[in-house]
This record gives C-alpha cells, structure tokens and sequence, in this order.
C-alpha cells in the first residue's frame, strides 16, 4: 500500500472528500461541496472575503445586529438558552452575548471540535456568568442538546446566510430540523442575503483583489494536497454570475483547455470551458424567504435589514399554534 492509500484508509475525513471528490467529478455537470472550501487555508480567505469592499454580506449583518440588538435581545426571555447553528462567526455571537444579558447558556454546535474548544475557553473568561456548552457535531443532522439547557427556552442563531448555500427544499427541510432541535415556544434569528441589482452582486463573487477567484481555486489546491491529486490552478479559471432564473449565484471553475486529471486513480476529463460548479449560494426576497419559514412550520414575526435592503435578519417563532407543525 502506498503512503497515499495508507493515509485515505485511515483517515475517515479524507476518505469522505476523496468519495466525494470522485462522485462530484464523475457526475455530469461536475460538482464539489461548497464545504470543501473551508480547510485551514480556504477559512482563512473566507476571512479576507469577509473585509473586502465588494462583499458587503458580513458588515451589513453585523451592522444590522448592532443597530437591533436590543430588539434582539427583548426576544430573549429570561434563563434561555442560545443555540448556534455552526459557529464561527464570533463577532456576530458577541453582539448576541453582549446584549441579551438575560441569557443563561450558549450552546455552539460546530462540525470542528478543536475550534469549539479554543472558542469555549475564550467565551468562558469573557463571560463568566455564562454557562457555554459546546456541541460538536454537523449541525445539518440529528443531534442532542446538553442536558443541562432542556429545561431552558431556546433561541436559535444561524447568522451568515449559510442557509443560501442549500438548494431552497434542503432549506425548508433544515429549518424543520431546526425547530425540532429548538422545540415549542423557541424562536430562530436567521441571516438571509437579499436579491438586489445584479452589478452588486456579481461584484461581491468577483472582487478586485482575486479573493474570491483564490477561494474558489483553493478547493483544487486541496484535492492536490490531502488527495494527491496534480490540478494546474493556471488551467482552470475562477466564475460566478447571478442566475436571475434561480436567484443564486453560481460558482464555477472552468478548464481553459481539454486535459486529464487523475482523481484518487480515477481518470477525470474536462472538456475545454467545462466547469466543475462548486457553490451555489441563493438569494432571496423578504417576502420568499418568510413563505419558506412558514412552509417549514415557524411564523416571522420581525425581519431587519440595512437601509439599502442588501441584507436580512429574520425571528421566527414557533410560538404560534396557529398551523400545527408536522413533526
Ligand atoms: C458563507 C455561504 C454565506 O455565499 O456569500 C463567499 C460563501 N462564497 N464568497 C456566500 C462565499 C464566495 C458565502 N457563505
């Protein structure tokens, strides 16, 4: 066995990008999980994305979240529990924390254990009257909440429009998921991106400084690392467009010429100008995403956004006995 081959039994992470990988690349159109993005180095330029100019997603949330905590935090009764949906965004959490001082726990529920960590520890000191229970698990699945917050009411936290990268049925169907974890009486602050004028968005996946483009070819930088695998990042090229159609940017990367690349052994053959579509993160109307909430069983009751309307934070209640939720 080959040190490669020893390395992909044995760890069961690299085994599922490299089953992934292989389906994703053998599919026709071609396509990776946008989650593959995030290794040490793809997080890193997530960050940078973050602060570029053009991407204006993260300062209009964080914006929006300062501007309403308070409203926010009357949404919070007391002794509740605040379970976030994958962490990571601890600016975001820290306005929550900072402001609904009536909080009794925080309950960060993350696929990485090692971050849970680190971030429990600096959470703990900076909150000492705060009970921080992390959870390491996909949050995308079943999981159970700690003992010691099942008497609590809960909120739910989902900030970051993450809910963009699924297709609109995988949407409804996590946030049913989402209010079965919540339970009754809980409400869900979700972060949604608005669909606005195309330039602006096309501009946000298509930045200046080649962020985005760095981003989106780092997912072939790391099949070459943990895979073995040998892409020529100068043959393929970085695209995103908002399909108006779909209302979602589309993420893209395109062989410039006709070449074969061996895939965990597997033979991969692009066409030129074939694209591998890595990511697809939807858009949507106050008004469309309230439709998906209340199909899902929840009821908005508020929704915020910046005065330009780029960006929104929705509650959502599963207060109201008004439609019988069907879990
Ligand atoms: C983390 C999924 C919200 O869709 O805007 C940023 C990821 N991709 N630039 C988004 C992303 C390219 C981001 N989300």
């Amino acid at each position: 066995m080959t040190a490669l081959a020893r390395k992909i039994v044995i760890d069961t992470a690299t085994t599922e990008f490299a089953t992934d990988a292989i389906a994703g690349l053998t599919a026709m159109p071609k396509r990776l999980s946008p989650k593959y993005f995030y290794d040490s180095a793809g997080s890193a330029l997530f960050e940078r994305i973050t602060q570029l100019p053009e991407y204006y997603p993260t300062r209009r949330e964080i914006g929006i979240l300062n501007e309403r905590a308070a409203e926010i935090a009357a949404l919070v009764p007391t002794g509740t529990a605040l379970i976030e949906f994958g962490s990571g965004s601890s600016t975001k959490t820290r306005i929550v924390l900072s402001t609904a001082t009536s909080l009794a726990a925080y309950v960060p529920v993350d696929i990485s254990a090692q971050f849970l960590h680190q971030q429990a520890i600096d959470l703990r000191r900076e909150y000492p009257k705060l009970a921080v229970l992390p959870v390491a698990a996909d949050f995308t699945k079943p999981f159970d909440l700690p003992g010691a917050v099942e008497a609590m009411p809960r909120v739910g936290f989902f900030p970051g429009s993450t809910i963009g990268n699924f297709e609109p049925h995988e949407a409804a169907s996590f946030l049913r998921h989402a209010g079965r974890i919540l339970g009754r009486g809980a409400t869900f602050i979700v972060g949604v991106d608005l669909v606005k004028d195309t330039q602006v968005l096309n501009k946000a996946y298509n930045d200046a400084q080649g962020v985005t483009a760095k981003f989106n070819l780092n997912v072939l930088e790391r099949m070459n690392r943990e895979l073995g695998c040998k892409f020529n990042l100068a043959s393929f090229e970085h695209h995103a467009f908002f399909n108006r159609e779909r209302s979602c940017i589309e993420m893209h990367l395109a062989s410039l010429k006709r070449q074969r690349i061996k895939v965990c052994g597997e033979c991969i053959d692009f066409r030129a100008g074939e694209t591998i579509h890595t990511e697809n993160s939807y858009k949507y109307s106050i008004e469309s995403f309230g439709a998906l909430a209340r199909g899902a069983g929840f009821t908005p009751v508020s929704v915020w956004t910046d005065p330009d309307g780029y960006f929104s934070v929705h509650a959502l209640s599963l207060r109201d006995g008004r439609s019988t939720p069907t879990w």
